[in-house]
């Protein structure tokens, strides 16, 4: 159990490790990220702590994107990684990956094949940050996806709309469509790093941890993985 700011502090240490180890080594370092309000804290302590390391051999991988926005919409997520970490670390758009975002049908259903095939080729996630939805959503694995889901579309469940609807200025525009990296995706990452801060999340992270492992609470999904680490705050710790 750690505040968020110290929390953060000591992701953001072993991710700055990662990358300067596989610079030392000129091995690639495939960063899984995501967003919203968890992880801010780690990503200003990574611009702070990056200076003077070489990041030539990051990619970034980012767990998820709304369908039908705007690539350049300020409310994708691509624009919010941009703003917070890949604009101030100088990471291009070709080392910075998110899944397909536009089109629909089979088309889309291609391309998200696609991009899993891609991520083989890159050899896959070395570290995947994670948060947990009000919900248990892991990324947009609503309760009920399945374990070994792949990269795919999905329909948001309506605590994650209500969740988005402030960044949106209301509830009805926000979009209803998305597309994920899936659960089974997520636990090949060789290790998972997952925040979870305040009251909200106080329940399902006790039923996440302790209850049944279950569809409906996707986050039940991490115990099956073998390098996961957990941080909470004192506020979303399960009582003891
Ligand atoms: P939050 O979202 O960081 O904005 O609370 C977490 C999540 O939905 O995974």
């Amino acid at each position: 159990m750690l505040p968020r700011e110290e929390a953060s502090r000591e992701l953001a240490r072993e991710v700055l490790g990662r990358i300067a180890a596989c610079a030392a080594e000129g091995r690639r370092c495939v960063l899984g990220l995501a967003t919203g309000a968890t992880p801010r804290a780690l990503y200003a302590e990574l611009v702070r702590g990056a200076r003077g390391l070489d990041l030539g051999q990051v990619v970034t991988v980012n767990l998820d994107e709304y369908l039908g926005l705007a690539p350049d919409d300020p409310r994708s997520f691509r624009s919010e990684m941009r703003a917070v970490l890949h604009g101030p670390l100088g990471i291009p758009p070709e080392r910075a990956w998110f899944p397909p975002s536009d089109g629909e049908g089979a088309a889309l259903a291609e391309r998200c094949a696609e991009f899993e095939a891609r991520l083989a080729e890159l050899g896959g996630i070395d570290l995947q940050v994670l948060g947990i939805g009000r919900n248990g959503h892991l990324a947009f694995n609503e309760p009920g996806a399945p374990l070994d889901g792949r990269t795919r579309e999905v329909l948001l469940h309506e605590v994650t709309r209500a969740d988005a609807a402030a960044a949106f200025g209301g509830l009805e525009r926000v979009p209803r469509r998305a597309v994920t990296l899936g659960l089974g995706t997520i636990l090949e990452a060789r290790a998972l790093r997952v925040m979870a801060f305040g009251a909200s999340k106080r329940e399902v992270v006790a039923r996440a941890l302790a209850g049944p492992l279950d569809t409906a609470v996707p986050a039940s999904a991490l115990r099956l993985h073998g390098d996961c680490r957990l941080w909470l705050d004192a506020s979303c710790a399960p009582h003891p």
